[in-house]
């Protein structure tokens, strides 16, 4: 007999990550990373990585880290969880709310993994799609999951949902809120108040997008002390590598260099965002570093196709709702007036055909 995995692992599809392209040339704007490097403390930070730190098994619950932080956040540092990127902790959580009993909601479209890392434990998911103008679902408040995730800003909409709003949705589940923050850098407002507010509040943040460290793999939650306990005992004893932890923690210290990259990404998306309506998209404002521009012609899928021709990577999802649009990542501005130039030739060319 041939081995076999679990039930759910053999019949699942797994997550697909957006393309790594290899071509010298290629214009990525395709997962949403930052287009500047990282700040220059980060490179100190690194370059002074002594042995014995590397030699040793890294603070378990990356106790430097917490203290930055904890400072620029303003919360108590015990209330801070680190991860490999966002994306683990979202594993560590779900493993610690979710199993065939222990369903998880969210509002669709959303990010695409939440599904997935449910099918791993077993869970039932509950999708509901986004109320009028992108507002919290009425039915998202009445669910019996056992963790409710909203993504805000939202993935792949770019759309933000009010605090007020997000404080309602925080009273009326019983389970756990998570509030996917990844994006939030580019954002008017984030909800992180909310976790001194309620104790059933986790926030998750990525230092992957406004920090530049997708490379680097790493993240943190804040939420009540119950909630960074249960955490604790799922997660891997040393799951965070030393130079990482050195890492985030520079990255984060550096707010003025911080702020400064992320205003040249919002100036360069309110640009993008112009240009690509006047060529014909309908692109809706973002609060993100991604948009998500519609075309009902020329194809989406074809002018996705033609762009990577030319070496431009863009997002493009087949499902329903999203199949008439790009998911375009805020890149420099030469990369912006490659994309617009190869759009408008594309664009031409597919409509005389
Ligand atoms: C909505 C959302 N949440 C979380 C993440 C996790 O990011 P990371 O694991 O790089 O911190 C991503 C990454 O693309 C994302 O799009």
């Amino acid at each position: 007999m041939p081995f076999r995995f679990r039930d759910n692992v053999e019949k699942m599809q797994g997550y697909t990550p957006g393309f790594q392209p290899t071509e010298a040339d290629a214009i990525k704007i395709n997962t949403n990373e930052n287009p500047y490097p990282p700040s220059p403390k980060v490179f100190e930070a690194l370059a002074n990585l002594d042995s014995e730190a590397l030699r040793r098994y890294p603070p378990v619950r990356g106790d430097a880290f917490r203290r930055t932080a904890a400072k620029v956040h303003g919360i108590d540092p015990e209330m801070i969880v680190c991860g490999n990127g966002g994306d683990e902790l979202l594993t560590i959580l779900m493993r610690c709310c979710c199993d065939e009993k222990r369903p998880l909601a969210y509002p669709i479209p959303s990010y695409s993994l939440y599904p997935v890392l449910a099918e791993i434990q077993k869970a039932p998911t509950i999708e509901i799609p986004w109320g009028e103008n992108y507002s919290i679902p009425k039915e998202l408040y009445q669910t019996d999951a056992a963790l409710t995730i909203l993504c805000n800003p939202n993935a792949p909409t770019g759309t933000l949902v009010s605090m007020d709003e997000v404080r309602q949705l925080a009273q009326a589940v019983e389970g756990v809120l998570m509030i996917d923050e990844a994006y939030v850098d580019f954002s008017d407002h984030n909800c992180l108040p909310l976790v001194k507010e309620f104790d059933n509040v986790l926030i998750l943040r990525s230092m992957s997008k406004g920090y530049s460290l997708a490379g680097m793999r790493f993240g943190y939650a804040m939420g009540s002390r119950r909630i960074a306990e249960a955490m604790f005992k799922v997660k891997d004893s040393y799951n965070v590598n030393m130079a990482t932890q050195a890492a985030a923690a520079a990255a984060l210290s550096d707010q003025v260099y911080f702020r400064r990259i992320i205003n040249k990404i919002i100036t360069e998306r309110e640009r993008l965002i112009t240009a690509l309506r006047e060529i014909g998209f309908v692109v809706p404002p973002s609060q993100t570093n991604f948009v998500l521009a519609q075309i009902k012609e020329p194809a989406a899928r074809q002018v996705y196709e033609k762009l990577i021709q030319r070496h431009i990577y863009v997002r493009y999802f087949e499902k329903e709702g999203l199949d008439d649009k790009l998911r375009i990542t805020v890149g420099a501005p030469l990369q912006t007036d490659a994309l617009l130039g190869a759009l408008r030739e594309i664009i031409n060319g597919l409509l005389q055909d």
